[in-house]
């Protein structure tokens, strides 16, 4: 549990790669009064990524890291958290992997959204692992980061049941539309709210 220090709500960043949706609906979320944290800070390893866009729409910095070369950036990534006061980070479609060294200079401090029940489907593709495997429901996750993939605790899971002439894409569509409700509910859950 993450114990919140006075009235003022936590600073955060969201990492993102891609479009953004998570990330927006954090965003609002965050500027809830029964929000505890604050995203002060957007990460992406893409500087293509459309969802830096929110960055502008809600006066939020931005930040564009090289993740591939991990060891020559991630002291400057660690102080760019540290100059904005970032105790929390939510990763939000971010495709990188954070190294061990990282994870651990924010122990209990990251979040990740998973498009699947997990333990089920870890890693890429999770809508189509799910149709092939002819699951009956799919849904999405939000848990605790650790040094392995999609394997940190899991906080709170949303299921959604997956019809008879489900796609990839309608499953897809229909998983993310309860992951934006999903994330702000754990983020709640973690702080004891
Ligand atoms: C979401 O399905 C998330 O769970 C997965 O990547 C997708 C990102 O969507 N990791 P968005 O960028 O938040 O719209």
């Amino acid at each position: 549990m993450v114990k919140l220090t006075g009235y003022k709500k936590v600073k955060t960043a969201v990492f993102i790669s891609g479009t953004g949706s998570n990330l927006e609906s954090l965003i609002k979320f965050s500027k809830t009064n029964r929000s505890p944290i604050s995203i002060d800070l957007i990460v992406s390893n893409n500087p293509r990524a459309k969802g830096l866009s929110f960055g502008k729409t809600f006066k939020i910095k931005k930040k564009i890291f090289n993740f591939e070369k991990k060891n020559q950036n991630e002291n400057k990534i660690l102080n760019t958290l540290k100059h904005y006061d970032i105790k929390m980070i939510f990763l939000a479609g971010f495709m990188r992997i954070l190294s061990k060294n990282f994870i651990t200079k924010f122990r209990g401090k990251i979040l990740n959204i998973h498009p699947s029940l997990l333990p089920k489907f870890k890693g890429l593709n999770t809508h189509q692992r799910a149709l092939d495997n002819k699951e009956k429901y799919s849904g999405c996750t939000v848990h605790f980061v650790n040094s392995r993939l999609d394997s940190g605790k899991i906080i709170l899971q949303k299921k959604v049941k997956i019809l008879k002439n489900e796609t990839k894409q309608s499953l897809a569509a229909k998983v993310l539309s309860q992951e934006h409700k999903l994330y702000p509910r754990a983020i709640l859950k973690v702080f004891n709210l």
